[in-house]
């Protein structure tokens, strides 16, 4: 439960894989000179180690022992688990897919919920991820959901994969985002969907820039830059 008198406001940008999130949400955090939350990085970093500890991913309870013991500290652009640098080791496609699989459990999600919610500090939290305008921060000041096409969705993340020297292929990627987002919107916890009081952003022929121009116009019409917000062209 937060005091929302008390707590520091929240924007919530929640969608896909591929929809834009990651970027859009660091972007706007620049802008404001928020802080940001990139939940999916904390499933990936479970994923990442269960699988480095040879556990199974469906072991709940053990998965969540193991989740409430890590120390994980997110900065912008880099993510440490007990000290180690993993940033790079989670965008592996095998751990994409570890990740969709530890977040289908509930007791790995409440393991998670506390360190999420502990990154609502002032001036204000960006918050990426699936669920956070329906669950995590539903009193969010703001909420967005980023959607685009299945096809661009793999594009860009056929463009991201490559430009990090990794050869998977468009057609398994392309599978591999549906079989996620089957996943992620059809779970039983927390599943991925808009929440009622989101405003719908669909990305498919938008740049990055006329993306966050459009969500810095909500931000700035609900009074959330006053005294935050950074000018220029970012
Ligand atoms: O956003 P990203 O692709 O890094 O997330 C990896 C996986 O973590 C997603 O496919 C989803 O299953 C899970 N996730 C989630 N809830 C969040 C963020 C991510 O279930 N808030």
């Amino acid at each position: 439960m937060t005091d929302r008198s008390q707590a520091a406001p929240v924007i919530a940008i929640d969608g896909p894989s591929g929809s834009g999130k990651g970027t859009i949400a660091a972007r706007v955090a620049e802008r404001l000179g928020w802080r940001l939350l990139d939940s999916g990085a904390l499933y990936r970093v479970v994923a990442w180690a269960a699988l480095g500890r040879g556990m199974s991913l469906d072991d709940a309870e053990r998965l969540a022992g193991m989740t409430a013991s890590l120390v994980i500290e997110q900065d912008p652009g880099a993510i440490r688990v007990d000290g180690v640098d993993v940033t790079t080791a989670i965008r592996e496609e095998r751990i994409s897919v570890g990740a969709a699989a530890v977040a289908r459990l509930p007791e790995v999600r409440q393991a998670l919920r506390g360190v999420q919610q502990g990154m609502r500090v002032a001036p204000g939290l960006i918050a990426d991820g699936r669920d956070m305008g329906t669950e995590v921060f539903r009193d969010a000041e703001l909420k967005i959901f980023l959607d685009a096409s299945v096809e661009e969705r793999a594009r860009r993340r056929h463009k991201q994969l490559m430009e990090k020297g990794s050869g998977v292929s468009l057609r398994d990627l392309f599978a591999s985002i549906q079989a996620r987002d089957e996943s992620d919107r059809n779970r039983a916890v927390s599943p991925l969907r808009r929440a009622p009081d989101a405003i719908s952003i669909d990305t498919t022929k938008m740049s990055v820039e006329a993306v966050v121009a459009e969500v810095l116009k909500h931000v700035e019409a609900r009074g959330l830059t006053a005294g935050t917000a950074r000018g220029g062209e970012g």
